[in-house]
Order: structure tokens, then sequence, then C-alpha cells
């Protein structure tokens, strides 16, 4: 790739509790345009401690000027982080666009985790060519939901907080529930069953992309589900979160 190319690239970050990941995009491609860099996320991760972290980052890529996503593992709404299930408390109310444009000098959009990994598998992956609504699942930590219509992303679903059996679903079904109950695949899976069938009865949806870092095990769990609906893992993996933030920061960009 020439300089001049590599000049308007996007740039994709990847904010999660344990690291921060970005790289340059080729959003022709749905790639890294050059070897990503992880740095640890810090102990107190409020915005600030991490808009330094971002600064950071893009330092080592001063070719990639073009616009920069960023992904939050919560509801963003304009730019405004309004939840924070499993991230300080602080996030909550913070214009992070308003932040992260200011201390990086660029222009900078954030948009929920989950949704950046859906439009990355809607343009690129798993669910690439699919008409009709696709639900993107990532499982990790929480539960992080991506609900496409045809292509066109209908933001900050949610779906990891639906209350089943009188619990928020992703208490009980997230790979992070897997882990500390240690539960076995089958176990884990019959919660997995219980889950999307209830994704199933509330959306009629066409396809269900299972993502997040647990998918790299999904023939595990995934023959174990009995849907009316197809369901296939993500094929991104932990590409995802970077390739669909830059693709929101360019899209988003002209607005
Ligand atoms: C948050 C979502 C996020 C998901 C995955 C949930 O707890 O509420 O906003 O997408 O975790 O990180």
């Amino acid at each position: 790739m020439s300089a001049t190319q590599e000049a308007t690239l996007p740039f994709g970050i990847d904010f999660g509790g344990t690291g921060i990941k970005g790289a340059p995009i080729d959003l022709a491609q749905g790639v890294f345009a050059a070897e990503r860099v992880r740095i640890k996320t810090p102990d107190k991760s409020v915005p600030e401690a991490i808009a330094e972290v971002f600064v950071e980052l893009l330092g080592h890529f001063p070719e990639a000027s073009g616009p920069v996503g960023v992904t939050v593992p919560g509801v963003v709404h304009h730019g405004v982080v309004r939840s924070a299930a499993n991230i300080d408390k602080s996030w909550i109310g913070t214009d992070a666009d308003a932040l992260f444009t200011e201390a990086t000098g660029r222009e900078v959009h954030v948009v929920n985790d989950a949704d950046a990994a859906g439009l990355a598998e809607s343009r690129y992956g798993a669910a690439r060519g699919h008409d009709g609504l696709v639900i993107v699942t990532t499982l990790g930590t929480g539960i992080g939901s991506a609900l496409l219509y045809d292509g066109t992303l209908v933001p900050n679903s949610e779906l990891g907080h639906l209350e089943i059996d009188g619990h928020d679903a992703e208490s009980r079904a997230a790979n992070s529930a897997r882990e500390r109950e240690e539960l076995s695949w089958t176990h884990w899976a019959k919660r997995l069953q219980t889950y999307y069938r209830t994704l199933e009865r509330l959306f009629s949806p066409d396809l269900f992309v299972v993502g997040g870092g647990v998918s790299k095990h999904s023939e595990e769990f995934l023959p174990l589900l009995d849907l009316d609906t197809e369901i296939v893992p993500a094929t991104l993996r932990n590409n995802a979160g970077a390739v669909g933030a830059a693709l929101y920061a360019v899209e988003r960009g002209g607005r």
C-alpha cells in the first residue's frame, strides 16, 4: 500500500476489558492494513485514562490520518455513552466522541462494541449477503447484540439484558458465566438454547451470528442447539470490533 493510500485510511480501536487494540483498516477488504498494536487496559478504565491510551496507540501509526472508530461496551447515543454494565460507571453521560476528538485531535466516533462487530460481520463476514433480519450476538464478559435488517444497523439493541426466568440474560448465558460457574459445554448450551429460543420468539430472525472469543470453539456448543433459525459462528473473530468501528466512523463522518 502506498503512503498516500495509507494516509487516508481510517483507524479502528477495540476497547476491551483487558486490552485496547488498534490498527489502520482497509475497508475495501475489511482487514487490518498494518499489524495491530495492543496496549493493556489501565486498571482504572475511566474515560480520561482511556483517552491517553488512544493518543499513544495512534502515535504508532502517524501515516494513517483518516477518521477513528472506537468500540465501547455500552449504549452509545449520538456519541454519548449511556450505560456501563461491565465498565467503570463514570462512562455514563460521557460525551465520548467529544472527549476523544479533543484528546487525539482526530475525528473520533464511538460505537457500541456489538454493533461494530455486527456491522463488520454484515459487510465482510458471516452475514455478508444475508437479507432480512440478522441478529449478531457476542458472547464474552457480557452478551452484546446487533440487529441488522437488510444490512442496515438498528443500534443499541442490548439484547444481553433481556430478563429471562427472572435473570438478566447475560448473567446466565454469557461466556463469563460459563467460566465463572465452570459449566460444561452441554450445560452452557442449555442456557444458550433458552436464550436463543427467546430471541427467536421475539424477533423471528433470518440468521443468528455468534461472535466473541468463545466463537472459536463454536463446534463445542452450536451443534447442541435446537433452533428453527440458522445459527453460524462469526468469521471476523477478534478483528470484528476494530474493523466495524472504522467502518462506522467513515460512514458516520459524512453526517
Ligand atoms: C452491554 C452492551 C455490550 C455487551 C458486550 C453488555 O453488558 O450492556 O452494551 O455490547 O455487554 O460487551
